[in-house]
């Protein structure tokens, strides 16, 4: 079974951090499954002061036009309201799209030209404006498939990718030792369904307040009257076996 080494996982999360600073690497793809960070990190690493953050989670029922911009009415007069593509890209700004494989096609037209490089990228909007990303805009990307799931004129725009098998160091430093190892387990032992951080995150709220929930309590509440007990039992099994 593949099991990423505490220093493989420390350095994945170091050299995106160090893609994320390059002006250069535009656009930069993050895989990894639910619930291990990625779109936390999007939204909190390498960020510079001063640069806006806009993030859309999309659907295959998003709107290309609410990415782009818009004319709506305000008052009497109609105007014309960018969206967070054309936003970021005319403020030099960090454009988070999560979920990305879910684009669907007038989506990834639009993204084709939003991903485009800075050199290349135009945009002419609605309104007859035509707008170019301004320095500092980026985009990163997130989705539990893999990049090769999505269309190659987009993985062709793809900078810089990385997939994320670990939780960041920052996030791991936030677990109490308990939950750190049953994290831990339940990433080495198959079987068992992984937690996610928010699972942990969840666990470790409920067992801090342990004059009202046991482990079980806080597992059932936590997981579900399915689930639930099958984790607390696995966290039985795994602290004795100690
Ligand atoms: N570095 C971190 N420090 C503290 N908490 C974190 C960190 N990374 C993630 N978390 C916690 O884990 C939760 C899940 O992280 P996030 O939403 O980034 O996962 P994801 O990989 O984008 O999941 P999904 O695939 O479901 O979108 C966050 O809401 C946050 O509470
Ligand atoms: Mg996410």
């Amino acid at each position: 079974m593949m099991r990423t080494t505490v220093n493989e996982n420390e350095r994945t999360w170091d050299l995106l951090e160090r893609v994320l600073r390059k002006p250069y690497l535009q656009t930069i793809f993050l895989t990894g499954e639910p619930g291990i960070g990625k779109s936390y990190a999007a939204y909190t690493l390498a960020t510079e002061p001063g640069v806006a953050i806009y993030a859309v989670t999309l659907t295959e029922d998003t709107p290309s036009a609410e990415l782009r911009g818009f004319f709506h009415l305000k008052g009497q007069e109609v105007d014309f309201q960018l969206g967070p593509f054309s936003e970021a890209m005319t403020c030099g700004g960090r454009l988070v799209i999560n979920e990305v494989s879910h684009a669907p096609p007038e989506v990834q037209s639009l993204m084709y030209a939003v991903l485009e490089s800075p050199e290349t990228a135009r945009l002419t909007l609605p309104d007859g404006r035509t707008i170019r990303p301004q320095p500092g805009f980026k985009v990163i990307l997130t989705d539990n498939e893999a990049l090769t799931m999505l269309p190659e004129a987009i993985q062709d725009r793809v900078d810089a990718h990385f997939e994320i098998k670990d939780a960041h160091p920052n996030a791991l430093a936030l677990m109490t030792p308990r939950i750190r190892r049953i994290w831990q387990t339940s990433r080495e032992v198959s079987g068992t369904k992984r937690l996610s951080l928010r699972d942990c995150f969840r666990l470790q709220n409920l067992l801090q307040d342990e004059d009202d929930f046991g482990l079980d309590d806080a597992c059932y509440a936590a997981f579900g009257p399915k689930r639930g007990p099958k984790m607390h039992e696995a966290i039985v099994l795994m602290e004795a076996a100690r």
